[in-house]
C-alpha cells in the first residue's frame, strides 16, 4: 500500500521542491517515453476496462505498485470520433470504490463521475466513511455498481485532447496519484483536415510528478491511501502533494528521438497540485495550435508555457529549427532541483516534413459579455487553520446535492472566481472563454475553449460559460486534488 508517512514529518520537504524520493533516482533522459496503448473495442462502439493493481517498472530496476486502468499508467489512450457514441464499460478490481470522470466530456449527469456514484468491485460491500472534509452525512445520496458501470459518452464535441480520472469523494487525489488517468482524444474532420503534424508525430504528453519510497512504492502524505484529512494536517499538504519525480507519459524524465521535423505535442498537466512553466533549451518556441477544448482560431506562438494541473496544451515544435544532432530538453522554469527536468527530445535524422501550421485553425465562435444571461461568483478560499481547516467555496465546504447555481441550458453566463492562493478551477460540462484577469486582457495561454483555468493568488477571473449538452448535476471545483478532496468543490444544476 502507500506509505504510511504523516504529513508532519514530510512538511518540511513537501514545502520545499516536494516529497523527496527515498531510492536512488535515474540519470535524466536515459528512459525512453512510453506511448500508452491504444484502447481496442469489443466491439464498435464498446469499450471495457479494468481497474486493477499491477506492478510495473516505473524507477529501471524497482518495481512499483500502481492502481491503472487496464493496469497500466497511463490508462490506455481511447482514440475516438466526434459523434460516436461510445460505451466504455469500467470493471473495478481495486480494493476501493472508484469513480471515473472524462475530463472535458460533455456527458450526460449519470456518466460523468459524479464522486458519490460508485462503482465497487464484485463482493465487496460499501459503507459511505464517516467524516471526512465534505459535509456528506446525508447518505441517501450514495449510489454504487457491484462490479462494473457503463458510462456512456456521445461525444458530441469537437475534436480535443481530453483525459479520464479517478473522482472518488474524498480520495481523488492519492487514487489518481496511484496512476488512476489517461487519455481520450477526440478527432473530427475539421482538425483532420488541418496539415498540422500526424501520426507518429501527434503525440500526447501526461506530465506529472510522483515521489517514491525506497522499496519502488509511490511516497504520499497518507494512512491506507487517505490523505491525513482528519489528523490535522500540515500547511504543506494543505498547500497539495508535490513529487520531485517528473514522469511523462509515465516515465521518469523521459528520452524521445526525433526527426528534424514539425511534431504536435498535446501537453496535459494531470499533477495534483504541480504548476509548470515550460520551456525548451537551448532555444524553440511552443506554437499553441489548441487549448483544452480544441483547435484555436489562430496559433499563438509562446516561449513558455505555464500549465496549471488539468490543463491541455496542444503545440508544435519544430525540431527542423537544430542541427541534427541536438538535444532539445523540455524544462520546468517552475522547478527546483530535479523537478526543473521534464524529458528531452534527441534530433536525430533529417526527414521530410509537408505539416505546417495554417493562419486559420479552428472555428471559435468570440463570445461576448453581452451574451451573458447571468453573473455569479465564486470565492475559492480556506477556512480555518491547520488540522481544523478546509478548502471552501463561497465559505462552504462540499455538500452533495446542494448546488450553488442553477444555469439554464443553451444560455451563457459570467461566472466570476476569486481566490486567496493557486486554484485551477474547473467546470464539468460547461465550457468557457476567459474574458479578463484583475479587468485586464487575458493572457495568452488563456485563448480558445477551456475547461480549466489557472486562477492565480488574489486574482479575480472572469469566465464567460457555455452550457450545452444535458441538463443536470455537475459540478465546480478546484483542480488541485488534495483541495478538491478537502472539499473546494460545489454542484450546480444545468436546467
Ligand atoms: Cu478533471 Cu472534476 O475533474
Ligand atoms: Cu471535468
Ligand atoms: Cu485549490
Amino acid at each position: 500500500g502507500l506509505a504510511a508517512a504523516g504529513c508532519g514529518a514530510l512538511a518540511a520537504e513537501a514545502a520545499g521542491e516536494g516529497l523527496r524520493s527515498a531510492l536512488p533516482l535515474p540519470r535524466p533522459f536515459t528512459v525512453p517515453l512510453p506511448v500508452p496503448a491504444t484502447a481496442r473495442p469489443v466491439r464498435p462502439g464498446h469499450y471495457e476496462v479494468v481497474q486493477r493493481a499491477a506492478e510495473v517498472e516505473i524507477i529501471p530496476g524497482t518495481t512499483t505498485e500502481v492502481w491503472g486502468y487496464d493496469g497500466t499508467f497511463p490508462g490506455p489512450t481511447f482514440d475516438l470520433r466526434r459523434g460516436e457514441r461510445t460505451v466504455i464499460r469500467v470493471r473495478n478490481e481495486l480494493p476501493v470504490p472508484t469513480s471515473t470522470h472524462l475530463h472535458g466530456g460533455v456527458t450526460p449527469p449519470d456518466s460523468d463521475g459524479y464522486p458519490t456514484d460508485l462503482v465497487v468491485a464484485a463482493g465487496r460491500g460499501f459503507r459511505p466513511p464517516a467524516g471526512g472534509h465534505s459535509s456528506h452525512h446525508d447518505l441517501t445520496r450514495w449510489t454504487f455498481h457491484s462490479g462494473a458501470k457503463d458510462y456512456v459518452y456521445p461525444l458530441d464535441q469537437r475534436a480535443a485532447t481530453l483525459w479520464y480520472h479517478d473522482h472518488r469523494m474524498d480520495f481523488t487525489a492519492p487514487q489518481v496519484w496511484r496512476g488512476l488517468a489517461g487519455f481520450l482524444l477526440v478527432r473530427d474532420d475539421e482538425d483532420d483536415a488541418l496539415p498540422l503534424p500526424k501520426g507518429e508525430r501527434d503525440l500526447p504528453l501526461m506530465i506529472c510528478d510522483r515521489a517514491f519510497e525506497e522499496d519502488g512504492s509511490f511516497r504520499y502524505p497518507a494512512v491506507d491511501g487517505t490523505l491525513l484529512l482528519r489528523a490535522g494536517v500540515e500547511d504543506a499538504c494543505m498547500e497539495g502533494v508535490e513529487g520531485d519525480v517528473i514522469l511523462v507519459n509515465g516515465a521518469p524524465w523521459p528520452v524521445l528521438e526525433v526527426d528534424a521535423a514539425r511534431y504536435r505535442l498535446r501537453l496535459l498537466n494531470a499533477s495534483g497540485a504541480r504548476r509548470y512553466r515550460l520551456a525548451l533549451t537551448p532555444g524553440g518556441r511552443f506554437v499553441q495550435v489548441g487549448s483544452d477544448l480544441g483547435l484555436l482560431a489562430a496559433p499563438v506562438a509562446h516561449d513558455t508555457i505555464t500549465m496549471a494541473p488539468a490543463e491541455r496544451f496542444d503545440v508544435v515544435v519544430d525540431f527542423s529549427a537544430h542541427p541534427v544532432g541536438t538535444e532539445v530538453t523540455l524544462v520546468n522554469t517552475l522547478g527546483t532541483g530535479p523537478a526543473r527536468d521534464v524529458m528531452r527530445f534527441r534530433v536525430t535524422r533529417r526527414a521530410r516534413d509537408d505539416s505546417r501550421v495554417p493562419q486559420r485553425l479552428g472555428d471559435v465562435e468570440p463570445l461576448d459579455r453581452s451574451a451573458a444571461v447571468a453573473t455569479r461568483v465564486f470565492d475559492f478560499r480556506r477556512t480555518g487553520q491547520g488540522g481544523g481547516g478546509s478548502w471552501t467555496i463561497n465559505g462552504r465546504p462540499y455538500r452533495p446535492g446542494v448546488p450553488l447555481a442553477r444555469p439554464r441550458l443553451g444560455t451563457t453566463e459570467v461566472w466570476r472566481f476569486t481566490s486567496d492562493f493557486h486554484h485551477p478551477v474547473h467546470v464539468h460540462l460547461g465550457r468557457f472563454q476567459v474574458l479578463s484577469r484583475n479587468g485586464r486582457p487575458p493572457a495568452p495561454t488563456d485563448a480558445g475553449w477551456k475547461d480549466t483555468v489557472d486562477v492565480r493568488p488574489y486574482e479575480v477571473v472572469d469566465v464567460l460559460v457555455r452550457f450545452e449538452g444535458y441538463r443536470g448535476r455537475y459540478m465546480i471545483h478546484c483542480h488541485i486534488l488534495e483541495h478538491e478532496d478537502m472539499a473546494m468543490m460545489a454542484d450546480f444544476d444545468v436546467v
